[in-house]
């Protein structure tokens, strides 16, 4: 998936990462699983949220692991995948400027030797061969409309009318691209059509268990939106409530395919 819609990082740079930015991309400060880092990100990066966190806390990285990082954004859950000893990671994202921004980021952290970054849709950028141990599979998947609503994806791409159909298309091509008992990290939320989303993951992968979930605040603005309401009204969507607040769920799934395969 996923929506933003909770607080992004600060825009300001530890002391010890005061590299200057290239024009057009700002700093702003990761301050999750190995941060403080300095991250550049331009107006067309999105910004790492609360799912970010949780997806970063919940990677199992094992030495010489190699990664694919799908829908990277800024890059930062492949760069902590280096950084924990994956032996080369591949980023890819639509966003058009990903390749420089990214690539920007995994140099300044000091994994550009290990890291490759393509601008494309979902695996299609990258070369034939690649196979992953570990895929983190974080394309957006909110409504096309909620997306554009909220402003959420700098990128402007949602995940297809009820959010559930890019992930399912990410789902069913990821098993050309595992490894032999190779994994993926899978977030999804109530802010999509999630069941159809967990049948292919169920369909595709041996086994697939939750390994986090979170209850995040709805920014009040979002809250009025129309599509909102309407997703809400036809059972795309579900929200719960805390106070006055209107909140909804993220998860995470690691999914895993039999041992000796892939998952197709
Ligand atoms: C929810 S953001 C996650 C970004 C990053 N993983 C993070 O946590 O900061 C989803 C990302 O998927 C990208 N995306 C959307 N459609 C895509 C597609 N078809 N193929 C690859 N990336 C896509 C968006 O541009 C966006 O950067």
């Amino acid at each position: 998936m996923r929506p933003g819609g909770d607080t992004p990082d600060d825009a300001v740079p530890p002391a010890a990462d005061l590299r200057s930015p290239r024009p057009g991309v700002e700093t702003i400060t990761w301050k999750g699983r190995l941060g403080p880092m300095g991250l550049g990100v331009s107006s067309r990066t999105f910004r790492p949220t609360t799912i970010t966190h949780v997806l970063a806390q919940a990677m199992e990285v094992r030495r010489g692991d190699v990664v694919i990082d799908v829908g990277c954004g800024s890059g930062i859950l492949g760069i902590i995948a280096a950084k924990l000893g994956a032996s080369r990671v591949y980023g890819t994202d639509v966003s058009p400027d990903v390749v420089d921004v990214a690539s920007g980021n995994a140099a300044r952290h000091g994994v550009a030797h290990c890291t490759t970054f393509f601008q494309g849709d979902l695996f299609s950028a990258l070369p034939s061969d690649v196979r992953a141990d570990l895929i983190v599979g974080d394309v957006s998947g909110v409504p096309d409309e909620l997306a554009a609503d909220s402003g959420w994806f700098p990128s402007r791409t949602g995940g297809g009318r009820r959010g559930c159909e890019l992930p399912i298309r990410m789902i069913r091509e990821a098993g050309r691209r595992l490894a032999p008992a190779g994994r993926m990290l899978l977030p999804t939320a109530t802010l999509q059509d999630e069941p159809p989303i967990l049948d292919a993951a169920r369909a595709a992968f041996a086994s697939v268990v939750k390994v986090a979930q979170r209850a995040i605040p709805l920014p009040s603005a979002i809250a009025e939106a129309d599509s909102l309401k309407r997703l809400a009204q036809e059972g795309v969507i579900h929200l719960g409530t805390r106070g006055s607040r209107l909140i909804w769920d993220a998860r995470v799934w690691r999914c895993d395919a039999a041992p000796g395969s892939g998952t197709a």
